[in-house]
């Protein structure tokens, strides 16, 4: 029995979902335990491509049960939609599915609202994935979200929709000068979807703390990366939710001290989409070839995603609030035709060398990465299934990337599907 977390490093797609699947062989329950329908996860099976936005990636492997922790903020148009699209390539979810109870509703006025808030800024835009998720956290926090559970009692579901949209048409109409929005259209295209997702909601605390004392092993998948984290991230240029390994306990109820492994997957380069401080960022055709080659666009928005080398800085700041126990490295092959690669070693602030990720992301922005550089490999990795296989500067590489970021590498990744996959 292990119980495993599984986290992005950096700024969000690092191959998580590629990860989490690869290891979902040896799980028997794989969990969402934050974030939403802002993740794209994909996952490569030979020919078929799996992008899932709510649902655990352990779905595509038989008899798995996969979990919606708490934490995870629920659309159900999504949800229900992954739902029919894994139905059409076989893959049914009834009885090996769980959401809980717990979990809060995203609404159409959370994804409008998202939409108005990012419109209306003044100064530079989050660059959300425009799904909700600020709003519904928000709402959350502010203790008048509605809950999964709150979906199966028509009653306390208008009481509680009632009061939101009372507030939210306060907000929509007198500080956006947009239209009120109509309650009667959610609630009632919502109480639809209760009853849809009716067999499904449940006490998954109490369902993961039953299978941890019967030995089960499970599998938390992260969402986003430890620099879009809410605390630890680069605020305000973060999502709404603690990306990092603590938010697998509180987003699902299980104690810190079950965790065994904490596994951080870092890209072989960096990546972010959306706006924010990014010091290692390649505005030119390094970064163009990169973005190329890498294929870096959004999962979820189909965004270009911002390319640059590999920062040592960021990944030791997730080392040390992850916790990690090892890093699984991805992507090591998109930098094959590179014939010096750069790695960020510290940074330059005004005349003097820091060597930990400043808080504040305005003195990030001003953050100049200093460089190694180390000789490329110019050869094909994607073949590579043991470290042996890989030419002797891909493997100095990646000895001083974990020399950097003081991790050990358990994972090596040379491609998107299962079998491109190195274990040490
Ligand atoms: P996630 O959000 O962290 O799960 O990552 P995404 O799915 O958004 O983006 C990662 C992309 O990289 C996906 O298209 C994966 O199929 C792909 N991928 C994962 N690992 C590798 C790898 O080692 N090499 C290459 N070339 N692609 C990879
Ligand atoms: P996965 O799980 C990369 C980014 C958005 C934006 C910021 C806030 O696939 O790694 P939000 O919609 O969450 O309020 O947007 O966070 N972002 C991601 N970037 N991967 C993700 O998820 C992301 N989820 C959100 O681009 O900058
Ligand atoms: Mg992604």
């Amino acid at each position: 029995m292990a119980i495993k977390v599984v986290v992005g490093s950096q700024w969000g797609d690092e191959g998580k979902a590629k990860i989490v699947d690869y290891l979902t062989e040896e799980a028997d329950i794989v969990v969402r335990f934050q974030g939403g329908a802002n993740a794209g996860h994909t996952v490569v099976i030979g020919k078929e491509k799996f992008v899932f936005h709510l649902i655990p990636t352990g779905i595509i492997h038989p008899d798995k049960i996969c979990i919606i922790g708490n934490g995870v903020v629920l659309d159900p148009a999504v949800l229900l939609d992954e739902k029919e699209n894994l139905a059409g390539k076989g893959i049914r979810v009834e009885g090996r599915l769980l959401i809980s109870e717990n979990s809060h509703l995203v609404m159409p006025y959370h994804k409008l609202l998202d939409q108005v808030k990012e419109e209306s800024k003044t100064g530079e835009k989050i660059g959300t994935t425009r799904r909700g998720i600020g709003p519904c956290y928000t709402d959350k926090a502010a203790r008048m979200g509605i809950r999964a559970a709150d979906l199966l009692d028509e009653e306390l579901f208008r009481g509680k929709l009632t009061q939101n949209i009372q507030e939210k048409n306060e907000v929509f109409t007198k500080i956006y000068g947009r239209e009120a929005i109509d309650g009667e259209k959610i609630f009632s295209e919502y109480r639809e979807f209760g009853e849809m997702l009716r067999p499904f909601i449940a006490d998954t605390s109490v369902f993961l703390d039953q299978a941890v004392k019967q030995g089960r092993s499970v599998l938390f998948e992260g969402a986003q990366g430890t620099l879009l984290d809410m605390d630890h991230g680069t605020y305000p240029f973060v999502t709404s939710s603690n990306t990092v390994a603590g938010g697998a306990c509180a987003g699902s109820g299980i104690g810190p001290t079950q965790i065994d492994e904490v596994i951080g997957v870092t890209k072989a380069y960096t990546s972010r989409v959306g706006n924010g401080p990014f010091p290692t960022e390649l505005k030119d055709t390094t970064g163009e070839k990169i973005r190329e080659v890498g294929q870096e666009y959004g999962a979820t928005t189909g965004r270009p995603r911002r390319c640059g080398w590999f920062d040592a800085i960021a990944v030791r700041l997730a080392n040390r609030v992850n916790g990690l126990t090892s890093l699984a490295v991805t992507r090591l092959d998109v930098l094959d035709s590179f014939a010096t690669i750069n790695i960020c070693t510290a940074y330059r602030y005004k005349g003097n060398t820091i060597e930990d990720m400043p808080a504040d992301s305005k003195v990030l922005s001003q953050c100049e990465p200093v460089y190694e550089t180390w000789d490329g490999w110019m050869c094909a990795t994607p073949e590579a299934r043991s470290m042996r296989q890989l030419p002797d500067a891909a493997r100095a590489y990646l000895e001083r990337i974990a020399e950097l970021t003081q991790t050990k590498i358990s994972i090596v990744s040379v491609g998107p599907s299962r079998e491109q996959t190195i274990e040490l």
